[in-house]
């Protein structure tokens, strides 16, 4: 499925600008500095920073500084000792403040400025301005400070009421993991959901349990970095996905597992041998690649080359032969050439996809890809996003095709559109529609599967019998 808006699941919020933050800039030296400083508000600004005028109400204060007249840096180095007394003094009052140093001094004399300031927490120097609201977010975070977006991951669950409703249809979601601190480029989820945080396996097992009591099959497990999952086991030790997977599996018997949304990077190889070693752990991986362009990949801050994803897929397929894989894709970051999107088409063509979600860029305020340099234009943009979704169409219909004569297991999970129909879902998660009583729905049964339409198979039954 091609789409032009994010999946569900994967939405992107708007920054809450409902509490606000005061943000004071001192800015010393040339017009140059001035506009950064101003630059610098304005990438601030959709994390809740608004300017005030003095650094007493300043939960951030920024000395913007100048390397051009002599002893820059002493005058630098006495003016963060009147800042450190005005931090001092907020923190007697029980507020937080983020100290950061910028400019050209900053560039020259950073790791003086942390040894002889350790009360400093950000130096950036004028070429890493854009990465700001990366740095803010975890300073904050590392201060104790409260980031709106950011709570405790089990307050938010708690409100959740604890016999939740199982849907009809035997399939349901189940929340493990929150927020992100990949700080890919374009992306404003970490700015808006806060750093990275998991439930503690215990409350996810007894969830599933409780899912499983009432006749749910399919348990699809979901978090904006899902497979960085490393919450709290019963056993006092950090768990990760693949452990969690394991005892949802064997010890509360769910039939089918999936996770999304993943990244490469937190793809590690106990994860990957779950795939190897765990039936239930269905043969499809929603897994973003975004880019096969190694130029835009680091561009992106996505960690990893284009072979290197080559390389984890093929350590999937390994582990797994019949892995359908998905993918998101953007086309149009700033600064992609027509050579980058070629090299994005040829690990389309590597890969094979059985599904994809594709975007054409759009600059998020505040994230460092907005305020980058070479915007492409909307037209190449368009053109891009066209030639891609065309491969990705016939990749698409070439991996449904190939399922035509396979006899697959369906989870029903409701009536289909026609009278007497059902629809489910097979392993690699496709649409499925067959005649059958409403008996089966919430259940597994085999299909033979003999048609491909545009977005879905279909097929007749072969037995119905339950799976369990
Ligand atoms: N522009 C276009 N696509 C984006 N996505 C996230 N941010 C942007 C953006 N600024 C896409 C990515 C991500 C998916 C959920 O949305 O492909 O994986
Ligand atoms: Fe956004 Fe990247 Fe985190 Fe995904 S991994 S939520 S794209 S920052």
């Amino acid at each position: 499925m091609n789409s032009l808006s994010p999946p569900s699941g994967a939405t992107l919020p708007q920054p809450s600008t409902s509490s606000t933050r005061g943000l004071h800039v001192i800015t010393w030296g040339c017009q140059m500095n001035v506009y950064d400083s101003e630059r610098m508000s304005d990438v601030l600004r959709p994390l809740g920073y608004r300017t005030v005028g003095t650094p007493d109400d300043a939960d951030m204060i920024i000395l913007n500084t100048c390397h051009i007249r002599d002893r820059a840096a002493e005058k630098v180095f006495s003016e963060l000792g009147r800042l450190r007394k005005v931090k001092e003094a907020r923190a007697e009052r029980g507020e937080g403040t983020v100290l950061a140093v910028a400019g050209c001094v900053a560039q020259a004399e950073g790791k003086e400025i942390l040894s002889r300031a350790p009360y400093v927490d950000i130096v950036l120097g004028p070429q890493t301005y854009h990465r700001l609201p990366e740095m803010v977010a975890r300073a904050a975070r590392a201060a104790g400070a409260v980031i709106e977006t950011d709570f405790p991951v089990e307050q938010k669950f708690d409100f959740l009421p604890a016999d939740r409703m199982a849907p009809a249809g035997g399939a349901a979601f189940l929340t493990i993991q929150e927020g992100c601190d990949k700080f890919c480029s374009f992306c404003v989820v970490p700015y808006t959901r806060g750093a990275e945080s998991s439930r503690p396996a215990q409350a996810v097992i007894a969830e599933a349990r409780r899912l499983a009591a009432a006749g749910v099959r399919e348990i699809t497990l979901l978090g904006q970095n899902v497979n960085a999952y490393h919450g709290e086991g019963p056993d006092g030790r950090t768990w990760g996905l693949a452990r969690l997977a394991r005892v949802l599996a064997d010890e509360v018997g769910i039939a089918r597992i999936r996770y999304t949304t993943s990244h490469p990077r937190d793809m590690e190889d106990d994860l990957i041998a779950a795939h190897r070693d765990l039936p239930q752990l269905m043969p499809f991986l929603h897994l973003p690649v975004q880019s096969g362009s190694d130029r835009v990949l680091a561009a992106m801050n996505r960690g990893h080359t284009a072979d290197e994803y080559r390389a984890l897929v093929a350590r999937l397929r390994d582990a797994r032969p019949d892995l359908a894989l998905s993918s998101d894709f953007i086309v149009g970051h700033p600064g992609e050439t027509d050579a980058d999107f070629a090299e994005t088409m040829r690990l389309i063509d590597d890969v094979g996809f059985a599904q994809a979600y594709s975007f054409k860029y759009s600059p998020r305020p505040g994230t460092p890809a907005a305020g980058a340099g070479g915007h492409v234009p909307e037209d190449v943009k368009d053109a891009r996003l066209q030639e891609l979704q065309a491969v990705l169409r016939v990749q698409q219909d070439a991996f449904n095709d190939a399922a035509i004569g396979l006899t697959a297991p369906v989870l029903f999970t409701g009536r289909g559109r026609k009278p007497g129909q059902l629809s489910g879902k097979s392993p690699w998660l496709q649409a499925v529609n067959v005649d059958g009583p409403d008996s089966l729905i919430g259940r597994i049964a085999n299909v033979d599967i003999r048609h491909r339409y545009t977005n879905s198979l279909g097929g007749v039954l072969t037995e119905e019998t339950d799976r369990a």
